[in-house]
């Protein structure tokens, strides 16, 4: 590691670091609604909460491609880029995000309906205007039905396995190359089945 790549490099795992929280933080909105929405009986309170966590979704985002742009980085100037656990990072991330369109996206999209804060699919992400409930409001059943969905714990589900499955990447750095072996006592020997 050259001394430029040296004094830089500390400050790229802080940047990481920092999106990370920011990521987490900002996230944490949606997360709270999430658990909230299933209780909330007032069409208003749903909106207000609907409302906050789209608006949320921005910083989430933003934090997102920050945290996934300086961890390229560090991983470049720590030259970790052959090792494997950083691929299989990657990989739950991007698919935890891509899990979250899928389960979390159609599920809130109707709850947004349904209270009138967006217009049906064909102008679906319009806002209805201010203050204004759509002219047939949703039914207290379809309310009721999307309440008692189990999307919610799905989503909270992956969410919570792949950030665990992501920590113990980050953190246990496992030689993924060597899943099978077995260490042999705290030295970085590996008694390996043969033909590794
Ligand atoms: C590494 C972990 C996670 C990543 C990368 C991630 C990423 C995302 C992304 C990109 C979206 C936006 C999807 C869209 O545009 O429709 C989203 C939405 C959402 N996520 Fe996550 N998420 C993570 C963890 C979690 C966890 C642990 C929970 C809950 C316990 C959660 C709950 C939600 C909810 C409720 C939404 C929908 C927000 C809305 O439409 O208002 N996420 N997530």
């Amino acid at each position: 590691m050259s001394a430029l790549v040296a004094l830089i490099y500390p400050w790229v795992v802080f940047a990481h670091l920092a999106s990370v929280f920011g990521f987490l933080l900002a996230h944490g909105v949606s997360v709270g609604v999430l658990f909230k929405v299933r209780s909330e009986r007032t069409r208003e309170g749903l909106r207000v909460l609907l409302d906050l966590s789209k608006r949320s979704l921005v910083w989430t985002y933003a934090f997102l491609i920050l945290l996934g742009i300086t961890g390229g980085v560090a991983a470049y100037l720590g030259d970790s880029w052959r090792q494997g656990w950083i691929w299989a990072s990657a990989a739950v991330l991007i698919l935890i995000a891509l899990a979250m369109n899928w389960i979390g996206d159609p599920y809130f999209d109707r709850l947004r309906v349904a209270v009138g804060l967006e217009e049906p699919a064909g102008t679906r992400g319009v806002k209805a205007a201010q203050g204004l409930l759509p002219e047939i409001p949703a039914g207290e059943e379809t309310l009721r039905q999307l309440r008692r969905s189990p999307r919610p714990w799905l989503l909270a589900l992956v969410g919570m396995v792949g950030l665990a499955a992501i920590l113990w990447l980050m953190v246990l750095k496992p030689d993924l190359a060597r899943i099978g072996c077995s260490s042999v006592g705290i030295s970085t020997e590996w008694a390996c089945p043969d033909g590794w």
